[in-house]
């Protein structure tokens, strides 16, 4: 198969391409914008061929197309809700404008789409699980914007009969996750010695996923699912916060007392959890369970400095300091 694989530079994407290319031979082409979570050197194992570009500008994704692919799958996102919370233009023109132009680019050329989704569409779950038919109720500029982006594709679908699908992932978890996120930050703060800052009580619920159970799951959609529906990918096990900061704790042997409750995100949902029955009658199976998959994660980070240690020096300095009001050390 010949794939344009958009926002492959990022973290999902970049194990969704190595999964495409080294299990199923597929020739893929990375369109990218290279923000400060797209990384060239995720990518750098693979021999694939990286157009720099954001989603929105139709000439970039003209120049990705090239003389054609099979599908174009687009991860490409902003995706940290703080971010999005302090500054969401970037969300708005991405998640809006930019899968327009994609859809646009599909339409042309009667390409089939399938679109990297989040449980987060659904918004907040105290019991039960969300089906592909719960209503969508975002909380966040991050959700929200999401939340817009399926319901443009649903509409190419119904309208101009463009095979498209959606994939609803729950919260993943992996190598190659930009720090600014729960485990990698808790994971690479308790290797330093920094405070481990908890939002509120700790007692929010996420539904976590292994990065390559997702990439599979969204490969298995792409290859028998049905077009114009939704899909749900979600994790094998729910764990509070406070559990999953208790674990790295364990597991890094850092001092309990690095655990640290600041104040809460604005909005913050409470519980996600995705009913995945739809994408299991087409065979899919999660196989990596979150305590196996939080084990290789450390591992991961513990062997990968020479990753992550230009981004803690970098940019990402400055981040940590306007959004926790303190100084990495
Ligand atoms: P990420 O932030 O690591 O990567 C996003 C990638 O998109 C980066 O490489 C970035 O450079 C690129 N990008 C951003 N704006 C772009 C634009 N305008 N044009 C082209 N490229 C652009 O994110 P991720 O965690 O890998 O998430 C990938 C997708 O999966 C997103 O659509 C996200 O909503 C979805 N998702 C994420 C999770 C999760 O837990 N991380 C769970 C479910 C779904
Ligand atoms: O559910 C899927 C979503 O998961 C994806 O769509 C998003 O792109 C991805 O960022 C993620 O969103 P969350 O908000 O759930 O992930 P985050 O890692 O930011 O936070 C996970 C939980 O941990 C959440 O309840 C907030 C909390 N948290 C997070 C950070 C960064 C803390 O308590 N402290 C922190 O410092």
């Amino acid at each position: 198969m010949k794939l344009l694989v958009c926002g492959g530079a990022g973290f999902i994407g970049s194990n969704f391409v190595r999964i495409r290319v080294r299990d199923h031979g597929d020739e893929v082409v990375v369109l990218d914008k290279l923000t400060y979570a797209g990384r060239r050197e995720n990518l750098e194992d693979l021999d694939v061929p990286l157009v720099v570009g954001g989603i929105e500008d139709p000439e970039k994704v003209a120049e990705a197309l090239g003389d054609g692919v099979d599908a174009i799958v687009n991860f490409a996102a902003e995706t940290h809700v703080d971010r999005s919370i302090a500054e969401p233009d970037a969300f708005v023109r991405t998640h809006a404008v930019g899968t327009y132009v994609l859809l646009e680019a599909a339409r042309e050329r009667g390409t089939r789409y399938l679109q990297v989704s989040t449980d987060e569409v659904y918004g907040s779950i105290e019991e039960g699980s969300f089906t592909e038919s719960s209503p969508l109720q975002p909380s966040s500029p991050y959700s929200a914007t999401k939340a817009g982006a399926d319901l443009l594709v649903a509409s190419y679908a119904h309208t101009f009969g463009l095979e498209t699908l959606i994939c609803r992932g729950s919260n993943n978890y992996g190598p190659y996750q930009y720090p600014e996120k729960l485990i990698p930050l808790m994971v690479l703060n308790a290797l330093h010695g920094d405070p481990l800052p908890v939002y509120g009580d700790g007692q929010q619920v996420r539904n976590w996923l292994y990065v390559e159970d997702f990439g599979r799951g969204i490969g298995h959609v792409l290859a028998h699912g049905t077009p114009g529906e939704a899909y749900n990918v979600g994790g094998p096990d729910e764990c509070t916060n406070l559990e999953v900061v208790r674990r790295i704790i364990e597991l890094t042997g850092a001092p309990e007392s690095l655990l640290e409750y600041v104040t809460d995100r604005p909005g913050h949902d409470r519980r996600y959890s995705l009913g995945s029955e739809k994408v299991r009658a087409l065979g899919w199976e999660a196989q990596v369970r979150f305590a196996e998959g939080l084990e290789r994660t450390v591992r991961w980070y513990q062997e990968h400095e020479d990753w992550w240690a230009p981004i803690r020096s970098g940019d990402f300095r400055a981040y940590y300091e306007r959004q926790y009001g303190r100084s990495l050390s």
